[in-house]
């Protein structure tokens, strides 16, 4: 039942904000986040391992930059098709943890199978509790995103990132790197990200007018730097996968080492940088790209448009929010922005071709 929308993927990101209150208020209890049982120690964790596909490899990108620079805990990331080929040795310490939301991928659960018996523990952030993954681990953690129908993955993609930041707030106070005030403050802004996301839902109109210039593109780059990096990355693959449109995403410093070499007026070039601590070293990414005819939509929130705004094509203004969350928000114009070209392509938004769902087969 789509329930008025057009497609099930209008549906799903227009049900974000209320699937997320319903994870917050799953995990955030009285003194902070509770794990259902057995739990999970990071005091006595030495290093993690974040396997998955597609949109949810994303959120474990995402992950890695939280886990590393708020919780000092190191993270190693894989896709899962290459992870158990290169025959990683795992040492004493290290914890695996997959991210799935059909919890049937092929290649996360032989990657989890690879690592029965070498890691400590296998812990999963899933959105099917009953799944393969989640029979798997010592630790399940279900998203509560509710049943996902569109192919193009929008809610789950937001729900697992609300997940991970929840354990990545337990992780930095089980490892004393904050406080617990601090977390109390950190976990005051996540349940202020459903009213936050719905105030960023109001973006569409605009996103809608800007993607039917979009829909006359070859090509599309997608640029962030940091914890916007794996951003760019979901915005490109999520406008590949139903608009056709051939995008690729890249760190912005990366640009200069060979991508550049595509920018010309009819590749637009979409910057996702919220006014954070690295936005002026990203802006002057975006300037080297407006020096050579590229056109340029900023994602940012208002101070960074009023600050960077000053020639770019176009830009859309989001809400401001806690840093930290910036990733969880910015997914919304990203699914916003493909949805909007796949339908002024005419593209089956809900059925892209040579897809699936769940990707059972290796
Ligand atoms: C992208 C998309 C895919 C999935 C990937 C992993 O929109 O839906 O990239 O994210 O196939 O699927 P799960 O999460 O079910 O393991």
């Amino acid at each position: 039942d789509k329930a008025g929308f057009k497609h099930f993927m209008a549906k799903e990101i227009a049900e974000q904000p209320t699937v997320l209150q319903g994870a917050l208020s799953h995990y955030i209890g009285a003194d902070g986040v509770v794990l259902p049982e057995p739990g999970l120690a990071f005091d006595q964790i030495e290093r993690m391992t974040l396997v998955a596909c597609g949109t949810a490899f994303y959120a474990c990108m995402v992950a890695k930059y939280w886990f590393e620079q708020i919780a000092r805990l190191p993270i190693e990331i894989d896709v899962a098709s290459e992870f158990r080929y290169r025959e990683p040795p795992v040492t004493k310490g290290t914890v695996a943890l997959f991210v799935s939301q059909s919890g049937e991928t092929a290649d996360t659960l032989a990657a989890l199978r690879y690592m029965h018996e070498k890691a400590d523990k296998i812990v999963s952030v899933v959105n099917v509790p009953e799944s393969s993954i989640a029979r798997e681990s010592d630790l399940a953690l279900p998203i509560l995103a509710g049943t996902e129908i569109g192919v193009a993955s929008t809610k789950a993609f937001t729900c697992q990132l609300t997940t991970l930041a929840m354990l990545v707030l337990k992780a930095a106070q089980d490892r004393g790197q904050m406080s617990p005030q601090d977390v109390q403050t950190k976990l005051a802004a996540l349940r202020g990200l459903p009213g936050v996301m719905n105030i960023a839902l109001g973006i569409e109109a605009r996103t809608q007018a800007i993607a039917q210039e979009l829909s006359e593109a070859r090509d599309i780059l997608f640029l962030g730097r940091g914890q916007m990096y794996p951003l760019a990355h979901e915005g490109a693959l999520k406008l590949k996968e139903i608009s056709y449109i051939h995008a690729e995403a890249y760190a912005s410093g990366e640009l200069k080492h060979g991508p550049i070499a595509l920018v010309d007026p009819n590749v637009p070039v979409i910057v996702m940088a919220p006014r954070d601590a690295l936005f002026d070293k990203t802006v002057s990414n975006m300037q080297e790209v407006m020096a050579r005819g590229g056109k340029v939509l900023l994602i940012s929130d208002q101070k960074g448009v009023n600050e960077a705004g000053d020639g770019v094509w176009q830009s859309i203004v989001m809400p401001e929010v806690d840093d930290f969350l910036a990733p969880i928000l910015y997914a919304i114009p990203a699914q916003l922005l493909a949805y909007h070209t796949a339908i002024a392509k005419g593209t089956d938004v809900d059925q892209p071709r040579n897809l699936a769902k769940s990707v059972t087969v290796e």
